[in-house]
């Protein structure tokens, strides 16, 4: 049975978090959950990728904000991001959060990215990216068995087409799990206050965009690299019905999540 729920999705980057943003966000998603509100995460964990990459020889190479990924570039993401899984878990069961990680091939099914045109720096550039893929399908009872259990589901972003593996831009699998499970919000927690109109400056941010002036955002090279993802995630959602979609700055002295989600706007907010 599928059943309407008001279910928050937490998408939080590798970069996304100071020094102790991890447990204070743990701390923020044990009060709320506390209080009853349903709470799914995604993470990724660009940098830790990188690094074990680099320490292994490997050249990491991102298009477009999304990983080129080859066979043994795969194997590293997955275990890399099983890592990080297993700490955000643990860092919410000391929270007093009961959680529960896996892999994003546990609930959805992908589909792999051919080859194709991309936007990135304002150009246009053709890519393959390999074993990358996208959402296409998704389970939702997994989610909302947990979540009325107030387990929180903590997903990683590895995807499968049936055959195989595939690394998924957690951005990119934050939207096709909020879109299959028709959450409330989805809130990408981020290292930038927001859509910056220069990167350069956090006081450029913009309070509210529209998908229509994202799309002149990245024809002209405003929104650049990793930002590309995520607006197209942002995108995904509110397309699939969210009532409302934010960028928040991971590194916020005060609230990371709380605030926005009782209503008091930061970061920027995305609307139709
Ligand atoms: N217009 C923009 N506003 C804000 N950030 C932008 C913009 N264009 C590009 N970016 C870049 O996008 C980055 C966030 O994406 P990414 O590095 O993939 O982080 P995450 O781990 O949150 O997915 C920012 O740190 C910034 O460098
Ligand atoms: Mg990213």
């Amino acid at each position: 049975m599928v059943r309407m729920r008001d279910i928050y999705l937490l998408k939080f980057g590798g970069n996304a978090l100071g020094d102790d943003g991890m447990e204070r966000l743990c701390r923020e998603v044990a009060a709320l959950t506390e209080e009853g509100v349903s709470i799914v995460m995604v993470h990724g964990g660009g940098p830790a990728i990188n690094a074990e990459m680099e320490r292994l020889g490997m050249k990491p190479v991102k298009v477009a904000g999304k990983r080129i990924t080859d066979e043994a570039g795969l194997e590293v993401v997955e275990k890399v991001l099983r890592g990080i899984n297993a700490e955000v878990v643990r860092c919410l069961e000391d929270a007093g959060v009961r959680a529960i990680g896996m892999p994003g091939y546990f609930l959805s099914e992908c589909r792999r990215d051919g080859p194709q045109t991309v936007v990135d720096e304002g150009r246009e550039i053709e890519v393959d990216y390999g074993l990358v893929g996208e959402v296409v399908k998704v389970d939702p009872q997994v989610v909302y068995d947990l979540v009325d259990e107030r387990i929180v589901p903590v997903i990683y972003p590895v995807g499968s087409d049936g055959e195989q593996h595939l690394n998924v831009n957690a951005d990119s699998m934050a939207a096709g799990i909020a879109a299959g499970i028709k959450v409330k919000e989805m809130i990408a927690i981020t290292d930038v206050p927001g859509i910056l109109r220069d990167v350069h400056d956090p006081s450029s941010k913009i309070d509210t965009v529209t998908l229509k002036q994202i799309d002149a955002l990245i024809a002209d090279g405003t929104i650049s690299g990793g930002m590309i993802p995520k607006v197209d995630a942002c995108r995904r959602a509110i397309e699939a019905g969210a009532e409302a979609v934010r960028m928040v700055n991971g590194k916020d002295p005060d609230s990371i999540i709380t605030d926005v989600i009782k209503g008091i706007p930061h970061g920027t907010l995305i609307i139709r």
